[in-house]
């Protein structure tokens, strides 16, 4: 009797054996799962078998890991995991280096993981949208980077199509789209708040760059979590989907598939089929249901039925009770009693009753379960690491691995078993393991990171730009003293202009206009009958280069010339009209008619000028034609005067075009070069040379030296050189030719013509950044450059010239901020009620107005501006202040 009970016992013991025999994989089987690997590895890299390899090594265009330099704040979302997250993630470099991250975890319902497309994009822009609310950041429009855990065919850093849903997914229409576009549309729909997202990344080399960014030897992610994957960095050469042959870029293997071709069907078990059979997508990922965390549980509970049907477990239980089974917990070894407990607790909970040998059985399950995906993965990893040793042609190797994922993190074995599998199949290689504190979406900002590091520092935040207005301030206040003049770079000139037109002004003058993109002669006749009129004729004249840049007598020649010819045709020869010259360069004004250049600033470099003055040097030129030079004026104080002419309230005058530069009224009484404490003048601040002396330099970025570099005057107009029309263009071209060499746009081709100074015109800027037919335009444009930009290009280009244009109106929000929040003190009012001259081609052009005005308004909430476009240049302004220097000296005469 006891030995039939004792034989039956043993025979079942041995069918137990037997079933878990089959999922005991011998170091033969695991070592030709490593050589499987290997070769659908080398499969999915090539061309001509990417297209049937099982393992898909989707490129990823993430061409480095980071290296400590990247730095600011963007915002990630984190999808596919067990958790959904959307985080905000502040980098700082330098021997601050650090990461902060503010995250919030956010549920999706399986009716939304499972809907549509449209309601799961819907779902996520709404957590945006909270997550925004809660940080109180809805108005910053953030760079995102977006955590995909799902296999995405990538054509660029910011665009990848859906391959096919894994896991859990499974929402419709999505499949075969790309999930930026797809979230793009989102954010649109919602119409609530803007985001630039820069980057889609698996949350393999999310956490690959996460462990990267601490150890510069991590060059592998792993994820065994609800999924199973692995990225590395791969040679460019290896990787014939993606042109280009330097350096490497990183692959996402998409290893779950792995098998989907039957090379492991001598492995795989009918419980593994059966787990196939009842998933979300049948026939795939054959790799990730043996060796992830959503499916090892499935494993066991088809093993255990299958166990249960067969007499061999849980007799005391009825059949209904197995769909009960759903777990794979974290088991320690058999001979500890406690885990037994535990195991027993949890058959428990799931409605059945065990007897101490269930429980033995049952754990020895989970153990086997999971010690094969352990090894499965070990085999895989192996296969990785010894593909990257030949690569770099090594004996041996040193690398590191960074991981995340629930399954290594919580079970008790996996990751010993893992390593232990990777050390016996790679020996030559010296694996380290790392895991991921942070998860993947710190990785995920990283590569935002390393990609929006030209662009990162000309995002300025409004408390940046306080701060650079209250650094402006003191630069006006320290021109204006007489102890700091001299060292002050901001210098505020005096003008001599002591008030705006009163309309009592008249007469016929003609007025020489130079130093803007045009050089023009005017005449101009004000009249009065009942009321005040202008009337405006004028002829543009060519500057050639030989001349701007020849000898300041052929210049002034030239000058004389054209007023010569001028005069001729309006046939005033004869006549002796008072000239007004707006010349738009730097002067030390003595008197209104007396005028030091300073300095040339913009395209010009004549010389024997500077230092000269200039109502001299054009008398002798014009040789007494009959005509005199009444006044100089800078054009921002003739655009002030031309404004003033229509709304009295006008004290301010600007200019952003070629170069850049303001005036306005001063209380006489704080300009201590010029003698008298009563009333006002008006005086030329010449902001462009603001931060000359390094005031700047925490904002400036490498392409604002490189462009100071190649100017006409190195080292001078430092502030201009950063915002005006001469500039921009050639900004945006250094970003998109750095961006090309280092891989992240037009696939690294770069022209010689992209690569000659001047062939991006600011123009150009204005253009494309319209948002209807701007990309067209930046087709259009780069494709004269013989470039071929493909669509994401042409986004990334637009998205390149609105920063470039954006911190242009940011920088001059932030210094006219500082004249407004000067004239307000020196009025003494709560409130600043003004009107702003402006003139001048860049701010005339696309949205530009409007950000300016914007952030004006922000920035100096106490006042009331208005910006008043002069619309017949600064000329008009000048014949006035002409006009009022004819009265007074007619009245001294
Ligand atoms: C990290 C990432 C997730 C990723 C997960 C995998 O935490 O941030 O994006 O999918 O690891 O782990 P899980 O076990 O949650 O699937
Ligand atoms: C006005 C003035 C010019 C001035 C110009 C700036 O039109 O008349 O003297 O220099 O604006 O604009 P620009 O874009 O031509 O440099
Ligand atoms: C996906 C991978 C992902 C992995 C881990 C798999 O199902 O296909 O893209 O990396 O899960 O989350
Ligand atoms: C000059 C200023 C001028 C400004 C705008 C600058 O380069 O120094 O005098 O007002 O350009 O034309």
């Amino acid at each position: 009797m006891v030995t039939a009970v004792a034989q039956r016992l043993a025979a079942q013991r041995r069918e137990i054996n037997d079933t878990l025999a089959r999922l005991s994989l011998s170091s033969e089987n695991l070592q030709q799962v490593k050589d499987k690997m290997r070769v659908e590895l080398e499969r999915g890299l090539r061309k001509d078998s990417h297209s049937t390899a099982s393992v898909k090594m989707l490129p990823s265009f993430v061409y480095r890991t980071p290296n400590g330099t990247e730095r600011g704040k963007y915002l990630a979302l984190d999808l596919g995991g067990t958790n959904f997250r959307v985080l905000v993630v502040k980098i700082r470099s330098g021997i601050r280096k650090s990461v902060r991250m503010y995250n919030k975890i956010y549920a999706i319902p399986l009716e939304i993981m499972q809907g549509t497309g449209e309601e799961l994009f819907d779902h996520i822009v709404q957590c945006i949208s909270d997550f925004l609310d809660y940080m109180g950041m809805k108005n910053t429009r953030l760079p995102l980077g977006f955590t995909f855990s799902f296999p995405c065919r990538q054509t660029g850093i910011d665009k990848g199509s859906l391959v096919s849903w894994t896991k859990g997914f499974k929402a419709t229409d999505c499949e075969g789209n790309d999930v930026v576009e797809m979230l793009r549309e989102a954010i649109k729909r919602r119409n609530e708040f803007d985001l630039d997202i820069v980057a889609v990344v698996n949350d393999t080399v999310g956490t690959m760059m996460t462990c990267a960014y601490e150890d510069p030897k991590c060059e592998i992610g792993l994820i065994a979590g609800t999924g199973s994957n692995v990225c590395y960095m791969e040679e460019m050469r290896n990787i014939e989907m993606v042109e280009g042959d330097e350096g490497q870029m990183c692959v996402n293997t998409e290893w779950g598939g792995f098998g989907e071709n039957d090379c492991i069907e001598d492995i795989r078990t009918r419980f593994d089929r059966e787990v196939d059979e009842g998933s979300l997508n049948n026939g795939k990922q054959r790799f990730e249901k043996m060796t992830s965390g959503m499916y090892l549980g499935e494993i066991v509970r088809q093993i255990l039925i299958d166990l249960t049907r067969r007499g061999l477990l849980f007799r005391v239980n009825t059949p209904q009770v197995y769909k009960n089974i759903k777990c794979v917990t974290p088991l320690s070894p058999p001979s500890d009693r406690l885990a037994l407990l535990q195991v027993r607790a949890i058959l428990q909970q799931l409605g059945l009753d065990s007897t101490c040998d269930d429980s033995i059985i049952v754990k020895e399950v989970c153990g086997t379960v999971s010690r094969r995906a352990a090894q499965l993965c070990g085999a895989g990893m192996a296969a990785i690491v010894d593909k990257i040793r030949e690569n770099r042609g090594r004996n041996q190797m040193n690398i590191t691995v960074g991981v995340d994922g629930t399954l290594y993190k919580l079970h008790p074995h996996f990751s010993r078993i893992l390593k232990d599998t990777v050390k016996a199949l790679a020996p030559q290689c010296d694996v380290e393991f790392v895991l991921s504190e942070d998860g993947s979406g710190k990785g995920a900002a990283l590569i935002t990171a390393v990609i929006d590091k030209y662009l990162y520092a000309m995002r300025l935040s409004d408390e940046t730009l306080m701060d650079i207005m209250k650094r402006f301030r003191r630069e006006l206040g320290n021109g204006l003293c007489s102890d700091t003049n001299p060292t002050a770079t901001v210098k505020m000139l005096p003008t001599f202009v002591r008030s705006i037109p009163d309309g009592s002004e008249k007469g016929d003058f003609i007025a020489l206009d130079l130093g803007g993109s045009a050089f023009r002669i005017l005449r101009v006749k004000v009249s009065h009958e009942k009321k005040q009129t202008v009337q405006m004729e004028s002829q543009i004249y060519d500057t050639p280069e030989d001349i701007i840049h020849g000898s300041g007598t052929r210049l002034f020649d030239h000058v004389a010339e054209c007023l010569g010819d001028f005069m001729e045709k309006q046939n005033i020869k004869d006549k002796k009209l008072s000239v007004g010259f707006t010349f738009s360069f730097p002067c030390a004004q003595t008197k209104l008619n007396e005028s030091y250049l300073l300095t040339w600033t913009k395209r010009f470099k004549a010389s024997g000028v500077e230092g000269m003055d200039i109502v001299t040097l054009l008398n002798k030129a014009i040789k007494k034609r009959g005509v005199d030079i009444m006044a100089v004026v800078n054009d921002t104080v003739g655009t002030m005067m031309t404004c003033g002419f229509d709304d009295q309230r006008c004290e301010v005058g600007i200019i952003i075009g070629t170069g850049t530069n303001a005036c306005y009224m001063e209380e006489l009484r704080h300009i201590d070069l010029v003698e008298g404490d009563e009333g006002r003048m008006c005086i030329n601040t010449e902001w462009g040379a603001f931060g000359d002396d390094g005031m700047l330099e925490d904002i400036r970025t490498e392409f604002d030296r490189e462009i100071d570099r190649g100017s006409l005057n190195p080292g001078k107009q430092l502030f201009e050189k950063m915002v005006s029309g001469m500039y921009i263009g050639e900004l945006v071209r250094l970003i998109l030719v750095k961006m090309a060499k280092e891989g992240f746009l037009f696939e690294g081709r770069i022209t010689p013509e992209l690569l000659t100074k001047g062939k991006f015109e600011t123009k150009h800027v204005s253009s494309i950044e319209k948002s209807k037919e701007g990309l067209t335009k930046a087709k259009d444009i780069l494709g004269r450059l013989g470039m071929e930009p493909s669509a994401d290009d042409c986004i990334a280009v637009q998205h390149i010239c609105t920063i470039v244009s954006h911190r242009s109106a940011n920088l001059i929000a932030a210094t006219l901020g500082g004249i407004l929040s000067r004239l307000k003190d020196n009025k003494g009012n709560p409130r600043l009620r003004t009107t702003v001259g402006i003139d001048g081609s860049l701010y005339k052009m696309h949205p530009y107005a409007r950000r300016l005005h914007k952030t004006v308004r922000r920035l100096v909430p106490e006042s009331d501006v208005r910006f008043l476009l002069s619309e017949s240049g600064s000329s008009k302004g000048a014949a006035m202040v002409t006009a009022v220097a004819y009265r007074l000296l007619t009245r001294v005469v």
